[in-house]
């Protein structure tokens, strides 16, 4: 049988500890190609999003092109980052770090997406974990965007769990609501991966104790440290988290319905974000097929596959048996 070749995948992120779990997810994955890594405001501002992909990919021994994208929201005003879950320095204020080489290429991680999807039509996966300002902007770029992608992944939004930044918002929208409804509108192959299914997936500490005793190497150790300050976090705001001192893997299943899809029950709906007012950053989904009088829900706006279960103790062995493989290189540092 041909080995089908691995996903080629453009990384949209802000690192961010679960943003952290992912992306050593997708170095990790044989069916993985990281092309680029993009980066974004949110869990920590952007410039410090890139220097953490950069360190994070020195650690795990490869180079791979970073460019720094979205340092605020479209329209509405910047909110302060969330140390109090990630860390000032968003990898859970690590104690000291290595010398690593590498810096941020030219240009904007917005140019960099249209520029690689338009040289490889057909061919670029977007996996988005974080506000989506880069993905609108390239849309602004490339119309066409959407007819050349293979298909865009997203963690974030909520249909049915509750929200948590509001009762009905999810981080990565409210964080930039306009922007997320260009790309929910936008017209491309979409699967939202959101909190009714990152919820149902709890990552026990000792998970990646496990990790970084079965590796012995800076990167896993690194990931652990990160780890311990994301579960306190979760583990002391969430009574179910903290049965198990643990946390939410968010980010990393939306790597996760790209390797086994199988895992995961979507739904294909219409959604729409709203930008303001109390609702600000909340996906609405339509889940009936029916016409409605109030505009926005008309017959053009395209389908979202909408992730609303998953079968969260496979999910948990695949995230596992991933990290446990044997993918990590020599570090990169000075
Ligand atoms: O709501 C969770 C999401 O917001 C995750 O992507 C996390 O990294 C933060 O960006
Ligand atoms: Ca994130």
């Amino acid at each position: 049988m041909i080995p089908t070749p691995p996903r080629k995948v453009i990384f949209d992120t802000d690192p961010g500890v679960d943003d952290a779990m992912a992306l050593y997810y997708a170095l990790a994955h044989p069916c993985i190609d990281v092309v680029g890594i993009t980066t974004t405001f949110g869990n920590v501002f952007v410039e410090q999003a890139a220097a953490n992909v950069l360190y994070l990919c020195a650690l795990a021994g490869r180079s791979i092109p970073v460019t720094l994208g979205a340092s605020h929201p479209l329209f509405k005003n910047a909110e302060s980052p969330p140390a109090f879950i990630h860390g000032a320095d968003g990898l859970g204020n690590l104690p000291r770090r290595s010398n690593t080489p590498g810096r941020p290429d030219p240009g904007s991680s917005a140019q960099f997406i249209v520029d690689t999807v338009r040289a490889s039509p057909g061919e670029i996966t977007l996996v988005a974990v974080g506000p989506l300002g880069n993905l609108a902007l390239a849309l602004q770029l490339a119309p066409e965007l959407p007819t050349l992608v293979r298909e865009v992944i997203l963690m974030g939004g909520t249909v049915l769990e509750s929200g948590n930044v509001s009762p009905v918002a999810e981080a990565n929208i409210w964080n930039d609501p306009h922007a997320a409804d260009a790309v929910f509108t936008a017209g491309w192959p979409l699967t939202m991966v959101g909190l009714d299914v990152t919820h149902q997936v709890i990552l026990p500490l000792s998970l990646f104790k496990t990790i970084a005793n079965h590796h012995q190497h800076v990167a896993t150790d690194t990931l652990y440290h990160a780890v311990q300050f994301y579960s306190a976090f979760y583990s002391q705001h969430d009574a179910l988290v903290g049965k198990v001192n643990g946390c939410y893997g968010h980010d990393v299943l939306a790597f996760v319905v790209l390797t086994n899809p199988e895992l995961f029950t979507l739904q294909s709906g219409r959604v729409r974000v709203a930008v303001d007012g109390l609702a600000q950053g909340q996906t609405m989904m339509q889940r009936k097929n029916v016409v409605y009088p109030q505009h926005g829900w008309h017959d053009d706006i395209p389908h979202t596959q909408v992730c609303l279960q998953v079968q969260a103790d496979a999910c948990k062995a695949v995230v596992t048996s991933t990290l446990m493989r044997d993918w990590l290189q020599t570090p990169l540092t000075s």
